[in-house]
């Protein structure tokens, strides 16, 4: 059985959302498996771009599109993106789009929770607002109220006082008013018949697939940096983002996981407040952010850019167990006379090959370069391997080797069929 995993290799972007929309014509399944709505994933197809944020990017081929136990669902954001789909010529049915029934809610609180910490704070994470934190807070907190509880909404009121007795104290702290209580409810009461036929016990489903032999493509979000154990701590998101968390996120054993491909853009990028190394606040940074684009599809915030970093995604292909890599945006470096990658860091008087944990020291840390002769053709829209520039073919091939990973995909444009298949990781 040849499964794949597409997961972000650096902080999020990195056209996860294009990769699998290419991948998941070949796919009987495509699972989202942790996060929210914080993720922001574009696919073009011919003249029509969709902005996919909690839906499976499967669904737009009408692929199976199964939302797994490890994702936080805001039931009225979910209602809003299928019906913004659907208007766009998406089909969405019960019969394509499944929620696992254990899946924790993201309910209206959570919104004002996480908001009110960035706003009060010293400490900002510039997270994206939308109550992703707060919600898995909840969830390990074991007061979580669940996809599956709408359906025993009569029995619900205990549950419901004791997450609420909860978040008043958090809210009094704020100089919030209580929770009301009546309103929740009545807000449960009405979104639930939209979100109820697409409810499943989804592990199973998916064990049936499995069992029939079948392909599953499970799409993470964000980005192993922003992973909540391996990323840039406490500049993270609050789920576990790499490979690994697909098969808990989904209820499928480990091995389910098959080919691990990390999507690395060729430069790098991140939105939100952390430490970026290599970040360049400078005309080239934004050369990159306007070449590429650099907006964030959820929040509309300006991407920050900055050199390719080397260390970073050897680190994320070691503890996500990437198989091979697609490499996105090359198209963004024609034109560059000069390139730059990151090849170790300099911390105090020491030089080290690996980036630290202490977020002290991430942000202290200074990129050693390699410089690279750029190249003047255009490679935006190549689909063979042979219409790249010599010059494109030595810079991912330095890659390949520098972050002890090979190449599987090249990506030239944000077009589905402008891609270089190198290796299918389907069939590897
Ligand atoms: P995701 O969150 O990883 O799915 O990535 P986003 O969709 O948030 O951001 C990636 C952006 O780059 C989107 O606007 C894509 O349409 C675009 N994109 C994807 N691949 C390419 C590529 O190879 N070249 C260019 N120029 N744009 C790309
Ligand atoms: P996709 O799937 C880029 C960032 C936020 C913030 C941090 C925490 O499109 O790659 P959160 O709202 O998750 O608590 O915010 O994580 N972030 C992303 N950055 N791409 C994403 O998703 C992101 N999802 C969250 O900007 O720094
Ligand atoms: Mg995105």
């Amino acid at each position: 059985m040849a499964n794949v995993t597409v997961i972000g290799a650096q902080w999020g972007d990195e056209g996860k959302g294009k990769i699998v929309d290419w991948l998941a014509s070949r796919a009987d399944a495509v699972v989202r498996f942790q996060g929210g709505h914080n993720a922001g994933h574009t696919l073009v197809v011919g003249n029509q771009t969709y902005k996919l944020s909690l839906l499976p990017s499967g669904i737009v081929r009408g692929t199976l599109s199964i939302i797994g136990n490890g994702v936080v669902l805001d039931p009225w954001h979910f209602r809003d993106e299928v019906a913004k789909l659907t208007g766009q010529g998406v089909a969405i049915t019960p019969d394509n789009l499944q929620i696992a029934d254990n899946c924790s809610l993201i309910l209206p609180f959570h919104r004002d929770l996480d908001g009110l910490r960035e706003d009060v704070s010293e400490f900002k994470i510039g997270t994206t607002r939308r109550g992703i934190g707060p919600a898995y807070e909840d969830k390990v907190g074991r007061r979580a109220i669940r996809v599956c509880d709408l359906a025993h909404l009569d029995d619900l009121d205990p549950q419901i006082d004791r997450l609420c007795a909860h978040h008043d104290a958090l809210r009094a702290g704020f100089d919030q008013p209580p929770i009301d209580r009546k309103r929740l409810k009545d807000d449960l009461t009405e979104i639930a018949p939209h979100i109820l036929p697409f409810a499943k016990p989804v592990w199973h489903t998916l064990n049936q697939v499995k069992s029939d032999r079948k392909r599953f493509l499970f799409e993470g979000a964000q980005g192993m940096l922003l992973d909540v154990d391996h990323g840039t701590y406490p500049f993270v998101t609050s789920s576990n983002t790499v490979g690994g968390a697909a098969s808990a996120g989904s209820g499928l054993g480990p091995a389910a996981t098959g080919y691990v491909l990390g999507i690395v853009k060729a430069y790098t990028t991140r939105v939100g407040a952390g430490p970026f190394p290599t970040e360049l606040e400078d005309e080239i940074g934004q050369k990159l952010g306007e070449r590429g684009h650099e907006f964030g599809t959820v929040t509309g915030r300006k991407r920050r850019c900055g050199w390719f970093d080397a260390v970073l995604v050897r680190k994320a292909a070691a503890v996500s167990g990437i198989s091979g890599i697609a490499l996105t945006k090359l198209d963004v470096l024609d034109g560059f006379e000069q390139l730059r990658i990151c090849v170790g860091y300099r911390l105090g008087d020491k030089t080290i090959d690996y980036f630290p944990s202490h977020a002290a020291e991430q942000a202290a840390v200074e990129p050693i370069y390699e410089d690279f002769d750029g190249w003047s053709e255009s490679t935006e829209g190549a689909r063979r391997w042979a219409d790249l520039p010599a010059q494109a073919i030595k810079y991912i091939q330095r890659v390949q080797e520098l972050i002890e990973c090979p190449v599987a995909l090249v990506s030239t444009s944000p077009e589905r069929e402008d891609t270089i298949l190198v290796t299918d990781p389907f069939s590897d």
